[in-house]
C-alpha cells in the first residue's frame, strides 16, 4: 500500500481533508469558518509539542491571531470548559481549532458551544429534548484536529464532560457541535507512545463493536462498523509495533474516524461499565473498553450469536461464530499488551456497589444488545475483576 495514495477530501459525516501533512492547511480551513482569531485548545500533555507550536505559527503566518489553552485534565471535568469559555471570552476569539485527544477535542467542543449560552452546561447533557435549549446562533465555529486514533471525537456530535459534583461523566449533545472542518492528518499521531497507541485504538474497536451489536436500525451505521473493525484487525498491531509506520497509522485514524461515525447507531455496556470506572477511578478510557470487551461479549452472547457470525465472516475468522471473535479478541488484546482483568487497573472488589449502580444508568446502556440492570453489572464487574469470562 503506497501511502501518497491515503489521501482524501470527504464530506461526510462532516468536511474532513484526510492526508500525511495536511495539518499545512489549517489557516484555510480557519478562514473558510470566517476566523480570524482562533483559540487552539489542547490538553496539557501535548501542548508544548513542536506540532502545537507548529499549528499556531500556521496560523500566525497567515494573519491570524492564535492563542493556546491547555488547562484540561483526562477525563475532563466542567471546570476545564468554564476555564476554556473565559479564556475564549478574555481573548476576544471567533472560533476554536480542537487540537488532540478525546478529552481536548470534547473540551473544545463544549467551549465553543458554551461561549453563547445563558445556561449553565448541565442544561445541556442529552436528556429527553434539553439539546434544543441551546442557542446555535451563539455557537463558535470549531476545526478538529485528532491527534490519537481513537476517540472519533471529531465526528462526534457529543463531548463527555465528569460533573465534579458527584463525579458522574455526562454527554452534553447538540447536532451542531459536529465540527464543521476536520484535519486528519496521520503524521500527528507518530509520536503517540505504544501503550497509549493500544488503548486508544481499542477505543475505536469498541465503538464500531457495539455500534455493529447495538439493536437500533441504522444500517448506514452498521456498514461503516464492520469496515472500522476490519482496519484495526489489519492495522492496530502493526500500529502499535512501529508507531513510524505511516500506513498502519492512516488506517488506524480513519478507524478511528469511522468508529465514532458508527456509534450514532449506539453503544453498549463496554461502555456503561467504563464510564463509572473513568469517572470515578480515572482509569484510561480506551483500555478500560478493552478489559472489559470479552466479558460483555460473553454476557450478551444470547442476542448476538447470528450476528457474530457475519462479522467473524467479514473479519475472515476461522470457523465464523461469536467464539472465534472472543478468540481474536482475546489474541488482539494479548498481542496489544492489554491485561485481562480490571484489578490490574486498579477496580476492586470494594468499588463494584458503586460502580455498577452508575453503570445501569449510563446512557450508553440503551444500546446494549440485551437489557442490563444493577445486579447484571455488578456481576460483569465480578467477572471482569477476577478475569472469569464465562
Ligand atoms: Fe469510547
Amino acid at each position: 500500500m503506497n501511502i501518497k495514495n491515503l489521501t482524501g477530501n470527504w464530506n461526510y459525516p462532516t468536511a474532513i481533508r484526510f492526508g500525511c501533512g495536511r495539518i499545512s492547511e489549517i489557516a484555510d480551513a480557519c478562514h473558510e469558518l470566517g476566523m480570524s482569531s482562533p483559540l487552539l485548545i489542547t490538553d496539557q500533555g501535548i501542548a508544548a509539542l513542536p506540532m502545537v507550536a507548529d499549528t499556531v505559527e500556521l496560523c500566525v503566518s497567515a494573519g491570524m491571531n492564535c492563542a493556546v489553552f491547555s488547562d484540561i485534565q483526562a477525563n475532563p471535568v466542567g471546570k476545564n470548559v468554564d476555564d476554556g469559555v473565559t479564556a475564549y471570552k478574555a481573548g476576544n476569539h471567533d472560533g476554536v481549532i480542537a487540537f488532540g485527544g478525546g478529552s481536548a477535542l470534547d473540551v473544545a467542543k463544549a467551549v465553543a458551544l458554551m461561549v453563547g449560552q445563558d445556561r449553565p452546561l448541565w442544561d445541556f447533557e442529552d436528556v429527553d429534548d434539553w439539546c434544543t435549549r441551546v442557542n446555535v446562533d451563539g455557537m463558535a465555529p470549531v476545526v478538529a484536529v485528532p491527534t490519537t486514533s481513537g476517540t472519533g471525537s471529531e465526528v462526534g456530535r457529543a463531548s463527555v464532560i465528569t460533573d465534579e459534583s458527584n463525579h458522574t461523566k455526562k454527554i452534553i449533545f447538540h447536532a451542531s457541535m459536529l465540527p464543521a472542518k476536520v484535519i486528519c492528518d496521520p503524521e500527528l499521531t507518530v509520536g503517540l507512545p505504544k501503550n497509549i497507541t493500544a488503548w486508544v485504538g481499542m477505543d475505536a474497536l469498541s465503538h464500531s463493536m457495539e455500534a455493529y451489536f447495538s439493536p437500533f436500525y441504522h444500517p448506514m451505521g452498521e456498514g461503516i462498523a464492520l469496515k472500522g473493525m476490519q482496519l484495526v484487525k489489519d492495522f492496530l498491531p502493526d500500529a502499535v509495533n512501529d508507531g513510524t509506520d505511516l500506513v498502519a497509522r492512516s488506517q488506524m485514524m480513519i478507524a478511528s474516524t469511522m468508529g465514532a461515525t458508527a456509534f450514532q447507531k449506539g453503544l453498549g455496556a463496554m461502555h456503561s461499565l467504563s464510564h463509572p470506572c473513568g469517572a470515578v477511578l480515572n482509569t484510561q478510557h480506551g483500555l478500560t473498553n478493552a478489559v472489559v470487551m470479552p466479558y460483555v461479549l460473553e454476557r450478551n452472547r444470547e442476542a448476538i450469536s447470528d450476528k457474530a457470525i457475519d462479522l467473524a465472516r467479514f473479519l475472515n475468522l476461522p470457523n465464523p461464530s461469536l467464539d472465534s471473535l472472543l478468540k481474536w479478541v482475546l489474541e488482539l488484546r494479548e498481542q496489544v499488551e492489554i491485561p485481562h482483568t480490571l484489578a490490574e487497573i486498579g477496580v476492586a472488589d470494594s468499588h463494584i456497589e458503586e460502580l455498577s449502580k452508575m453503570a445501569a444508568v449510563d446512557p450508553t446502556v440503551g444500546g446494549n444488545p440485551i437489557p442490563l440492570d444493577v445486579e447484571d453489572m455488578a456481576k460483569l464487574y465480578d467477572n471482569a475483576i477476577s478475569g472469569n469470562i464465562r
